[in-house]
């Protein structure tokens, strides 16, 4: 580094001590100067490192990682599979599917020269004027956000408000996959959040072929009878956590090599603190149990699950 160059260290032993001048007398608008200090510093040091560029990495982006703070990350332990290196870089390998209110991309993490990769699915939610509000208006209304500048902005639909919708969508499926992973639901393990954008584990092959939905399927009697066991399983442990999934079918379930996972879980239904939870619950069961008696399930064990799921929960 050349010798008169200034950064943030060589500015701090210029200065003189505390409210003196270079000569020791008690210094005019001293005290602006300190007020200015920390944004001068913050200037030069973003001169200094504009001159020397990080190189470039050899995904699409540096892995954001260390970009989520500790609440924005899944919950431990951690999967062995998840890769959290400083140096992995996440490469965007295509789009799983555009939704209505989210798209879905596939994205490998992984650390250049070491072989360590992980695929990953990456929801993010919309804040443009194309995305539907269908779910908002409900789900929105009596959930106080702190600041009222993002209350306002939401009200009004502005493009901040938009990107506060959006940011907050990706929160609640967030949290809502961090607890049911924590309860032991099928659900895939959610990675990290940041802004808008939801990382969770890809349910599917190797290769980056997703898993395909529920709808999707025509099993045997046998494989109808173990797809409904573990969704009566998985259903089972989210009752007794308090939670239905709220806008279950059988579109938000995939199946990988016969294990079945929800997904698509912002909207979770507190069974027991919403007043309506009963109602939502038998609407799951009803919705997902429909498929199931098109492919052959008698009627009588969907109301039996509807029975079973209301006393995991507590509910009369
Ligand atoms: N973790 C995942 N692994 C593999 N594929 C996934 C994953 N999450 C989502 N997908 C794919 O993306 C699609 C859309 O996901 P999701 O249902 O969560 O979003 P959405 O916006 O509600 O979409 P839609 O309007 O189609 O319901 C899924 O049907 C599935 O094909
Ligand atoms: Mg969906």
């Amino acid at each position: 580094m050349p010798k008169h160059s200034f950064d943030g260290e060589s500015f701090t032993r210029m200065r003189p001590p505390e409210g003196k001048n270079r000569r020791g007398r008690a210094a005019v608008g001293e005290h602006k100067l300190d007020q200015l200090y920390p944004e001068y510093a913050e200037r030069v040091e973003r001169t200094r490192t504009s001159r020397e560029p990080e190189p470039e990495p050899a995904g699409d982006r540096w892995s954001t990682w260390d970009k989520s703070a500790a609440g924005e990350r899944g919950p431990r332990p951690y999967p062995d599979w998840l890769v959290t290196d400083l140096a992995a870089v996440d490469t965007e390998l295509g789009i799983l599917k555009t939704g209505k209110e989210a798209d879905v991309f596939l994205v490998e993490r992984s650390v250049p020269g070491t072989g360590r990769a992980t695929l990953m699915a990456a929801k993010r939610y919309r804040d443009s004027e194309h995305r539907m509000f269908h779910r908002d208006a409900g789900y929105l209304e009596g959930r106080r956000v702190k600041e009222s500048r993002v209350n306002r902005a939401v009200a009004k639909r502005t493009a901040f408000g938009m990107q506060a919708i959006a940011g907050q969508w990706a929160s609640a499926e967030f949290a809502a996959l961090s607890r049911l992973w924590s309860a032991g639901a099928a659900v895939p393990y959610p990675i990290q959040i940041l802004g808008t954008e939801l990382l969770m584990e890809f349910i599917g092959a190797p290769d980056g072929t997703a898993a395909p939905r529920l709808a999707q399927l025509r099993p045997s009697p046998a494989g109808l009878e173990d797809l409904w066991a573990q969704l009566g399983h998985t259903l089972s442990l989210m009752a007794m956590d308090g939670f239905t999934h709220g806008d279950l079918s059988a579109y938000n379930v995939l199946v990988h090599e016969g294990e079945l996972f929800l997904i698509d879980v912002p909207q979770i239904v507190d069974v027991v603190g919403n007043p309506r939870g009963r109602s939502f619950l038998d609407r799951d069961v009803r919705n997902i149990g429909a498929w199931f008696v098109a492919h052959g399930l008698t009627g009588d064990r969907v109301g039996k699950l509807a029975a079973d799921l209301c006393s995991d929960a507590g509910l009369r």
